[in-house]
């Protein structure tokens, strides 16, 4: 896990505070509670090589558009995996993942749909801008190449507000959870899934390496329910 802060990337220290009385029982130590954090699964080598291949090969072979603003990022049109046996068969993939993901957020394992999916090819050079994802629950990007380690998925701590803030980030702070402006994802190998809330901003920068080739997608639970006020989701 890489965390950071709006520039420098420093580990995070985990030496004892100087005053640490060890003498006291283990029973009266401090404990750091992690209130509300925000889960992200990270899933290694969800697809298999053989499909890998064939979605690289199906992905270079059908018209892209370039994206609004990046010149080096193109994308497919978005595909609703019911119309596309290959889309198909990544999104049932994913199916298992996206139940225990939302158990996560919603404390139950709901019926999950991938409702839309799409490609990614990011060329040499090219970069994608922060942005979130609108009408959708959880969001997924699955890593088909190989990435440059330059071009990370960076995801952003949502910002409190439109007022002034105030941070601590130097060469020296130590960065974790509870401070860090940025989560950088370790490298991503190819078959990869990471799974976030569809309203994470994140953003991938400038590729430094060879053509990358990623799905992203979008799913929704088929319902909610707040003691009795539900409202259904449909694709
Ligand atoms: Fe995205």
């Amino acid at each position: 896990m890489t965390m950071t802060g709006d520039q420098a990337g420093s580990r995070l220290r985990s030496e004892a505070p100087p005053q640490a009385d060890t003498s006291r029982p283990q029973s009266s130590m401090d404990q750091i509670e992690p209130l509300f954090p925000i889960p992200l699964m990270r899933s290694p080598r969800l697809l298999g090589s053989a499909l890998i291949e064939t979605a690289v090969a199906a992905i270079r072979q059908v018209r892209v558009d370039k994206n609004l603003r990046s010149d080096q990022l193109f994308h497919t049109e978005i595909v609703n995996p019911r119309d596309d046996k290959l889309f198909h068969e990544i999104a049932e993939l994913t199916v298992p993942k996206l139940v225990e993901f939302g158990f996560l957020l919603f404390g139950e394992r709901l019926r999950w749909t991938v409702k839309e999916m799409w490609t990614n090819v990011l060329a040499t050079g090219g970069s994608q801008t922060l942005h979130a994802h609108a009408n959708s629950f959880a969001s997924g990007v699955i890593y088909l190449t190989p990435s440059h380690p330059a071009c990370k998925t960076v995801f952003v701590r949502p910002p409190g507000g439109f007022d002034f803030s105030f941070r601590h980030h130097t060469r020296q702070a130590a960065m974790g959870p509870f401070n860090a402006g940025k989560y950088v994802l370790p490298v991503a190998e190819p078959g990869d899934l990471v799974l976030f809330p569809s309203y994470l901003y994140h953003e991938v920068p400038r590729n430094q390496g060879d053509q990358r080739i990623t799905i992203s997608f979008n799913a929704i639970p088929d319902s909610l329910d707040c003691w009795g006020y539900r409202i259904n989701f449909t694709p």
